[in-house]
């Protein structure tokens, strides 16, 4: 069995999980996050060596204040959790996304701290996408880019290793893009980590998307021929 060595997914389907039951869409949150936990020690034994994971994104913050304000809640009690969890199992917390207003000071100071205590683990990674947006990682990264070379810190060209150092994470490229809840779309997760991702879109909302089914993702993911532009030579 190959084993992707980044995992990403796009944890969407609460809400709907949620309004099927009659409940609010924050217990649909709630329930996510609380699978999101298990699902991501399971996909971290697994020999997966980076899982990201959108959590929450830039457009997000145009839902109700209720939602957000209950979203940003469960983020910084959940981070806390996570982080004393992950430091037992060797796992390094890094964050990906705009780490300013509109995010609330507690979450980012959250953040900060976490990634300051998982910072020299060295099992695995466990990226959360939060306040992100793909398009402007690329755009902050060729800001800072041109400072450095107007600085004299870096000369041109500069060439694809070069730029993903100045990505907000200096992460391998995803292997395995998995999105819940029958969206095929990526909503700007991940443009540039992306480029050669198998791409898998079970139906399933995420607060039901188990262990199980993380299993058949990977017996798909081995199914795919990944040529790479390449031809197979007999
Ligand atoms: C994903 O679930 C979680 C976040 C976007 C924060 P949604 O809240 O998007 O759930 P649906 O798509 O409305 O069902
Ligand atoms: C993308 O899901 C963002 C996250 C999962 C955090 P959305 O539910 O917000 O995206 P759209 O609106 O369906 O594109
Ligand atoms: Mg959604």
């Amino acid at each position: 069995m190959k084993i992707p060595k980044h995992v990403a997914f796009i944890l969407d389907g609460n809400g709907r999980w949620a309004q099927e039951r009659g409940l609010s869409r924050s217990k649909g949150h709630e329930e996510g996050y609380k699978n999101l936990r298990s699902l991501s020690k399971y996909i971290l034994s697994k020999g997966v060596e980076v899982f990201s994971v959108y959590a929450f994104s830039t457009e997000n913050f145009g839902r109700s204040k209720q939602e957000v304000d209950a979203l940003m809640n469960l983020i910084l009690v959940g981070v806390k959790k996570y982080a004393q969890e992950f430091a037992k199992e060797n796992i390094k917390i890094v964050f990906s996304g705009i780490r300013n207003y509109p995010l609330p000071k507690d979450v980012i100071d959250v953040m900060n701290e976490v990634e300051d205590q998982t910072k020299e683990n060295s099992r695995g990674i466990f990226n959360i996408c939060l306040n992100y947006d793909g398009q402007q990682e690329i755009l902050d990264a060729s800001n800072k880019i041109v400072e450095d070379v107007n600085n004299g810190i870096l000369k041109l060209p500069v060439t694809k290793e070069i730029f993903n150092k100045y990505l907000y994470q200096e992460l391998p490229p995803i292997d395995l893009l998995i999105r819940t809840s029958a969206e095929n779309r990526l909503s700007g997760f991940m443009l540039w980590q992306a480029s050669y991702a198998e791409f898998y879109f079970p139906k399933t909302y995420f607060p039901d998307f188990k262990e199980k089914d993380f299993d058949m993702a990977l017996e798909e993911y081995n199914k795919r021929d990944r040529r790479f532009g390449k031809i197979k030579e007999n």
